[in-house]
């Protein structure tokens, strides 16, 4: 187990009705806040309409920033900056998924900094100060409610990359499962792809001695691969809906990975793909991690086994070594099938011209080779998505 140090200080407030207290919750850092959302379900679902009200109850004043699109764009955070400077605000609360809470992070780093936030981004500078933000989770899913990421995407040439920091690890976040009931279908299996891939980065690492750590990301996986299907088969199955809601946020919220090194190739492969073709970030991650399994499982065919044998209940004895870790890569992917996600980059839309355009940006035409686990270079990554074909 390597050393670590855990903290994650973001306040959990679980269960039915309470996004009443969000009023309440706010009211200890702000009384002027940026309200920001996304399409329009949180008014269709009549959240909207119960945030407001907590709102008023607790005398805060809002301004509202709504509009942000899955796959969050850099030219609407920066609206989002401006209208803060010039009102004054130092609050952003997100109601929504990952695409408003990361779009209300990089309000929250902008806001202070006297450059362009794109430079957090791009490695050209490190947040130093930022707003405090609050959430109202309306999908499980990214995992941002409590983590320390933000992914943007730039309009300007469709470059869509992460920025961490502990300064943006929200203050609090509220995790109602009754409000993900209104979630189309699609949206719920993508939440379940990009769950699975957070703990897969995880489990694949080549940190020894996390027996520990391996056995919290099995329980968690097989809790999310129980409990997704029952919440197809009924969308307002409360209890279901807790343990896929509570399991996604602990898989991202940086426990998962105390004493290990996680890989995150896979992620990064498919940042590219959501960047130029505005794909969901889960479906594209059905693709791309059947695939980036495929590719390198030699690597560490035990480990393989091991996600065979605990995750998928795949009977070791009848197969060998080899075998076993393909079963167990061939089960994830009829897990997605049954989800009705795809596994191939056709059935994404996705044609076979640019994939060395995506290798290329991915690395930085090979400056900086992707992954941990193994590290992937631009050649690896057209072969990765040659197999995802
Ligand atoms: O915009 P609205 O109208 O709210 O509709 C959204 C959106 O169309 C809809 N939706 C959300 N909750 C709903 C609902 N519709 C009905 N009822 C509800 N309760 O779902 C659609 C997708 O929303 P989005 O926020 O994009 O989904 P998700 O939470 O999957 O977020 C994806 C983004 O998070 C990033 C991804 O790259 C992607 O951009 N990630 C962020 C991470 C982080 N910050 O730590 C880590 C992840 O790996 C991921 O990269
Ligand atoms: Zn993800």
């Amino acid at each position: 187990m390597d050393n670590f140090i855990f903290q994650n200080p973001t306040k959990i407030i679980f269960g039915k009705n309470t996004e009443s207290s969000v009023g309440k919750e706010v009211s200890s850092y702000s009384k002027k806040i940026l309200l920001h959302y996304g399409g329009g379900s949180i008014k269709k679902s009549g959240l909207y309409d119960k945030v407001v009200a907590s709102l008023k109850e607790a005398n805060i004043e809002f301004i509202e920033l709504p509009g942000v699109k899955p796959n969050p764009r850099l030219s609407l955070v920066r609206e989002g900056i401006q209208i803060c400077r010039d009102n004054g605000i130092d609050f952003v609360l997100a109601v929504g998924g990952g695409s408003v809470i990361d779009s209300a992070k990089a309000i929250a780093i902008g806001v202070p900094y006297n450059g362009d936030v794109w430079d957090f981004y791009t490695d050209k500078a490190d947040a130093t100060e930022a707003l405090p933000v609050g959430t109202i989770l309306t999908i499980p899913a990214a995992g941002s409610e409590s983590s320390t990421g933000s992914v943007i995407t730039n309009e300007d040439g469709w470059y869509k990359k992460p920025y961490n920091s502990a300064l943006i690890y929200p203050k609090f976040s509220i995790l109602n499962p009754e409000l993900a009931y209104t979630l189309p279908r699609y949206q719920i299996s993508c939440g379940a792809a990009d769950i699975l891939a957070h703990l897969m980065e995880r489990y694949f690492t080549n940190s020894k001695n996390v027996e520990f750590t391996d056995r919290l990301i099995e329980s968690t996986m097989k809790t999310i691969i129980n409990n997704v299907p029952k919440v197809l088969k009924n969308q307002e199955d409360y209890d279901a809906w807790a343990e896929v809601m509570w399991a996604g946020a602990i898989a991202h919220n940086n426990l998962l990975n105390t004493g290990r090194v996680g890989d995150w190739g896979s992620h990064n492969i498919e940042h590219e793909l959501s960047g130029i073709y505005d794909v969901a970030h889960g479906a594209g991650l059905a693709v791309v991690f059947p695939a980036w399994m495929k590719y390198l499982y030699k690597h560490d065919m035990n480990r393989f086994v091991q996600f065979a044998v605990r995750v998928w209940n795949v009977e070791q004895e009848f197969f060998s070594p080899e075998e076993t870790a393909l079963q167990g890569i061939k089960k994830l992917e009829e897990f997605f099938v049954s989800i009705d996600m795809p596994i191939t980059l056709k059935g994404l839309g996705i044609e076979d011209d640019r994939y060395e355009e995506m290798a290329n940006k991915a690395t930085d035409n090979d400056a900086s080779p992707l992954g941990n686990f193994v590290k992937l270079n631009s050649k690896d990554i057209v072969n990765i998505l040659k197999l995802a074909q």
